[in-house]
């Protein structure tokens, strides 16, 4: 595994740092790439390449973000799509404007992410992309839930259709659907919830390890559930 190379996008969040931490300690060459100029939080392992400055709504920035990965490692063998967002709002209190910035945080980033990375990862073969849909996207919408899930049922389909597009090409394609994460913001926000019901960022990062894994070769078009005890 020690010459496979992989970006992480959304890597300075709090799954995406979980991720980025999982698969350079599993041997990775991890590049870690976000909208976000500078790494918050605790500092990334050192081996890892930070590319920070990249917004994933934009093409140019996507293949100019891609094109130092490919030139520092080499080579680009798989893609974890973890860049996204959250809102809550009913529409006759909400604006319609977050229907788009829902699709643009979370759709629009993989998209233009898996756009900017697919010739690489042709090139690769054998090659691995993971996106990170929500749960909360399989289930009957709750009230408020609209933009956020048509946003992440759209990463579902993106994932189908991607897959469909890629099996015979060398390139798997999978998601995961997480529950509510136990990430620092959901605590502030449900302060009464029973947390460890939430899944860890380790254990969904333990998944995507799985998905990169050659032990996954066979999964494609999948998207798993990972909820913990949710
Ligand atoms: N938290 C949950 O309970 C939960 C549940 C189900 C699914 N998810 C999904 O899991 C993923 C990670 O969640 P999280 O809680 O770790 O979120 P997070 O901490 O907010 O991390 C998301 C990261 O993506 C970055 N990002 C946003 N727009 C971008 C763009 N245009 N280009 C590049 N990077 C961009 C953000 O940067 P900025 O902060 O600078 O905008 C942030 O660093 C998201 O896709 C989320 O929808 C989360």
């Amino acid at each position: 595994m020690a010459s496979r190379s992989v970006i992480v996008t959304g890597a300075f969040g709090t799954l995406g740092r979980a991720v980025v931490r999982r698969l350079a300690a599993a041997g990775w060459r991890v590049a870690a790439v976000d909208v976000s100029p500078l790494p918050r939080g605790e500092p990334l392992p050192e081996e890892v390449f930070p590319v920070g400055g990249v917004d994933l709504g934009s093409l140019a920035a996507a293949e100019a973000g891609v094109a130092r990965v490919v030139e520092r490692f080499g080579r680009l063998d798989a893609l974890v799509n973890v860049a996204g967002g959250f809102t809550w709002q009913t529409l006759a209190d909400g604006d319609v404007d977050a229907w788009d910035r829902m699709y643009a945080v979370n759709l629009r980033t993989a998209v233009v992410a898996t756009k900017a990375a697919l010739p690489h990862l042709l090139a690769a073969g054998d090659a691995r992309v993971v996106n990170v849909g929500a749960g909360a996207a399989s289930a009957k919408a709750a009230a408020g839930m609209g933009a956020y899930t048509a946003s992440k049922t759209g990463v579902q389909k993106l994932t189908e259709s991607l897959s469909a597009e890629l099996k015979d090409r060398g390139v798997n394609v999978n998601a995961v659907l997480p529950g509510t994460i136990d990430t620092p913001q959901n605590r502030a926000d449900m302060p009464d919830a029973d947390t460890t019901r939430w899944v860890a960022p380790e254990a969904l990062a333990d998944v995507i390890l799985f998905l990169l894994s050659p032990a996954a070769r066979a999964v494609t078009g999948a998207a798993i559930p990972v909820y913990g005890r949710g």
